[in-house]
């Protein structure tokens, strides 16, 4: 059996409100999910800079970047998967807990990593953002062109092809990103995200 591990949290002075009060705004995750190519990142971009704007601390977690470092131990097997979004959960955990509103866009797969997520983080302070776009659309942006490589059989375990993506059953906000503008998509966004934030400026 795992011997006990003896750790007795340290109860810090200055806390979240304190940050909060200093920022001027509340913490918040936004949590973008949804097929590789589907727009997570594009819309997290443009989220970013109109928040940014607007005088609120952001910071974006995303793909690409987070696998080459913090998490470039890891593959797309669903374990790896797992422990992925595990971890990011953690990290935008801690940084909303620095009073920052994180952008996250990860596939996240599967929805009880999401659900995990959304508990660590608290439900007051989490939204599930569904970036919703049919896979043959995203195949056929192929913006990296790794659909082409996943049907040539050159990458496996590919997210909507040869592995799964479970779909949010009750997002905060779908955005479909075939049926609307960027600017729908980001408007959508914003009216949902802006009251949260109590922004005092
Ligand atoms: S997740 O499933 O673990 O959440 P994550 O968002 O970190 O995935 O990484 C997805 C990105 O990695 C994709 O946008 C794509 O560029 C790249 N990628 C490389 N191999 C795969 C694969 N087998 N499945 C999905 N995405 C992959």
């Amino acid at each position: 059996m795992k011997e006990k591990l003896h750790i007795i949290p340290h109860n810090h002075t200055i806390g979240t409100e304190n940050r909060s009060q200093l920022l001027g705004h509340e913490p918040l995750v936004v949590w973008f999910t949804g097929l590789s190519g589907s727009g997570k990142s594009t819309l997290a971009n443009l989220l970013e800079q109109q928040l940014h704007a607007s005088g609120i601390l952001t910071y974006i977690l995303d793909g690409d970047n987070v696998r080459k470092g913090l998490n470039s131990d890891l593959d797309f097997s669903d374990v790896s998967r797992v422990e992925n979004i595990r971890r990011i959960g953690e990290v935008a955990n801690l940084m909303a807990d620095a009073g920052l509103v994180v952008l996250s866009a990860f596939i996240s797969p599967f929805q009880s990593d999401r659900d995990m997520v959304r508990s660590r983080v608290g439900s007051q302070r989490f939204l599930e953002v569904f970036v919703d776009c049919p896979l043959e659309v995203c195949e056929q942006r192929d913006v990296k062109g790794l659909y082409q490589k996943a049907r040539a059989g050159e990458i496996s375990s590919f997210t909507g092809i040869s592995s799964p993506f479970e779909a949010p059953q009750h997002p905060d906000l779908v955005v479909k990103t075939n049926e609307s503008s960027q600017e729908e998509c980001l408007n959508q966004l914003l009216n949902k995200i802006k009251p949260l934030l109590n922004q005092k400026l």
